[in-house]
């Protein structure tokens, strides 16, 4: 176990995590510079960043728990409450919207029994989908354009985004699908 776990003694980071992260800082001549790495890592484990996960992170590069809640705060794609297993983000800035972003968003909501009309981030009741809308992820010329958790989606359509449900419906793993672990 390592010194950190005794430290946050309500949360645990598993070992090989920790040890991810270990590695990481080995590469840099400060610590903090590895915060927004361990951030994702801690994000792509828990499904989002909890006080205690900022508290760990804090103790672990030396930094203070503000100086972590910035950076989370800061970018839109750390999420401060539980994610569903399924995440999609989609892009609603110009282009896509211009190719039917919006379509793509209500035809999730629909058939996720969201309200299409709530543009902020919303999620299943049973927690295993979680929807958005984004800004630009830098595809303009392929939209609309969305991530579902790390995997992307370009020239989205209604008929292909039902698809991408249907798959993820038939989806019964504990593991949150295209975040790499
Ligand atoms: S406008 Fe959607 S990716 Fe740039």
């Amino acid at each position: 176990m390592h010194e950190t776990d005794s430290m946050v003694m309500e949360f645990s980071v598993p070992n090989t995590l920790e040890s991810e992260i270990d590695e990481l800082i080995t590469h840099y001549p400060e610590k903090r510079s590895v915060t927004l790495m361990a951030l994702h890592a801690l994000q792509a484990h828990f499904g989002f960043v909890s006080d205690a996960g900022i508290e760990w992170i804090a103790q672990k590069l030396d930094q203070t728990p503000l100086a972590v809640l910035e950076l989370v705060t800061f970018y839109p794609m750390f999420s401060r409450e539980p994610l569903g297993k399924f995440h999609f983000r989609i892009c609603r800035t110009l282009s896509c919207a211009l190719n039917g972003s919006e379509k793509i968003y209500w035809a999730l909501c629909e058939q996720l029994g969201l309200d299409k009309n709530v543009h902020k981030r919303q999620t299943t009741p049973d927690g295993r989908f979680t929807v958005e809308f984004v800004e630009c992820l830098a595809c303009c010329n392929k939209g609309p354009v969305l991530f579902l958790n790390e995997d992307f989606h370009e020239n989205m359509t209604e008929e292909s985004v039902s698809k991408l449900l249907t798959i993820c419906n038939g989806d019964n793993s504990s593991e949150r699908k295209g975040t790499g672990k």
